[in-house]
């Protein structure tokens, strides 16, 4: 009913706008504004996060992308492999487990059939299982042996949006703490994030304030067929997921690729008018990056293509090359998707919307798939 939609025309709208809230709420009680983070939740003893060797994550749809980002956090915080694997296909392929792997399965409903029975395979080859979930006494975390629940609150509309953020920051404290648990090299940098997280649902408040250009152009672009979107880093899976968002919601053909690889391949696509989506990374921190992503810029454009870019507060290098600019607020690099992601649902919701399409109900989806 529109009371339940609290003013907005769709759950999904509703669900994008709350999400600052969402973020602050799967951060409350967990982190400090002095850099100091405690996870109770994560009932693994320390002595077994101090010895894992691996960590594989496993998730479905959206929640595999929040996974793909997290391998990044995991990896530069805490020095252990991260492997993210599709739920579907990891028990079909035998993988490498043992008492020493970490799982992380990640899933906003709990109830995924894939990923359960991902799951099971893992604790079944003796490996320890941690969900990250949405839904408080679901299947999933029922059957792991830890859960860290994020707190977006009940998400109604089928394709997920601050589900997605919260899972980021939930992957965020997972890597962080791990880090503290095992004592890096990093304990300064993770003091540091810890501290900008606390600041970071501002960031997104911040975002949503500036959305009205991106729904425009939305509008504008309701007649074409193929949208494109570019990414690198940790840009690359927000990137996918903003391909994954216009499928779903626009049933539009769109799809996200990694920046490096567009000169093997999806370059061939480009042509005149085609819009192309630019995640830019930070131009502090990963510089070597970011000028290449301007050169992948330039190249499309030289094409004719419209170039929608996403960049950083104060990124003048792009200015000259970006037909449509959407400004974010600065982050340390590893946690720009929290940011980043936000423009790419709206833009997908419009888009749906000046095509007719049922936003909250997409043809064909269900919120959550319960069978293999
Ligand atoms: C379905 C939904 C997606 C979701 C995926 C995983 O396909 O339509 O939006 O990302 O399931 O769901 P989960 O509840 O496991 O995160």
């Amino acid at each position: 009913s529109a009371a339940e939609k609290g003013g907005y025309a769709s759950f999904m709208l509703k669900e994008i706008a709350e999400q600052p809230k969402a973020v602050a709420d799967t951060l409350l009680g967990r982190i400090d504004a002095e850099g100091s983070l405690t996870l109770d939740e994560v009932r693994i003893p320390a002595a077994v996060l101090r010895e894992a060797t691996k960590v594989v994550i496993v998730a479905c749809g959206t929640a595999f992308h929040a996974g793909l980002i997290a391998k990044y956090a995991i990896e530069h915080w805490t020095r252990i492999p991260c492997e993210v694997e599709l739920a579907s296909e990891f028990r079909y392929r035998d993988p490498i487990l043992d008492q020493r792997t970490l799982v992380v399965a990640i899933s906003q409903s709990g109830e995924t059939m894939d990923t359960l029975m991902a799951l099971r395979h893992a604790r079944e080859q003796g490996a320890r299982v941690l969900a990250v979930c949405n839904t408080n006494g679901s299947t999933i975390p029922r059957e792991s042996d830890a859960v860290l629940y994020t707190h977006a609150g009940p998400e109604v509309a089928v394709a997920s949006t601050k589900a997605f953020l919260t899972q980021l920051v939930a992957c965020y404290l997972l890597a962080l703490y791990l880090g503290q648990v095992r004592g890096t090299q990093w304990g300064d940098e993770i003091r540091a994030v810890i501290r900008d997280l606390a600041r970071i649902a501002e960031d997104v408040e911040r975002v949503l304030e500036t959305m009205e250009p991106v729904r425009e152009l939305a509008r504008s672009l309701a007649g074409h067929d193929t949208v494109l979107f570019l990414g690198r880093h940790v840009g690359y899976p927000v990137a996918l997921e903003g391909a994954l968002k216009l499928k779903e919601l626009a049933y539009m053909h769109a799809e996200g690729f990694a920046a490096g690889e567009l000169k093997h391949g999806p370059i061939a696509l480009v042509e005149k008018d085609l819009p192309v989506v630019v995640v830019v990374p930070s131009p502090r921190g990963r510089s070597v990056l970011h000028g290449k992503m301007v050169s992948n810029i330039q190249e499309i454009r030289a094409r004719g293509a419209r170039t929608i870019v996403i960049a950083e507060e104060g990124d003048e290098a792009v200015v000259p090359y970006a037909d449509h600019l959407v400004r974010v607020p600065a982050t340390p690099t590893l946690l720009q998707p929290l940011v980043s992601t936000v423009p790419l649902q709206v833009f997908a919701c419009e888009l749906a919307t000046a095509r007719g399409n049922e936003v909250d109900q997409p043809r064909n989806l269900a919120k959550s798939v319960t069978v293999e």
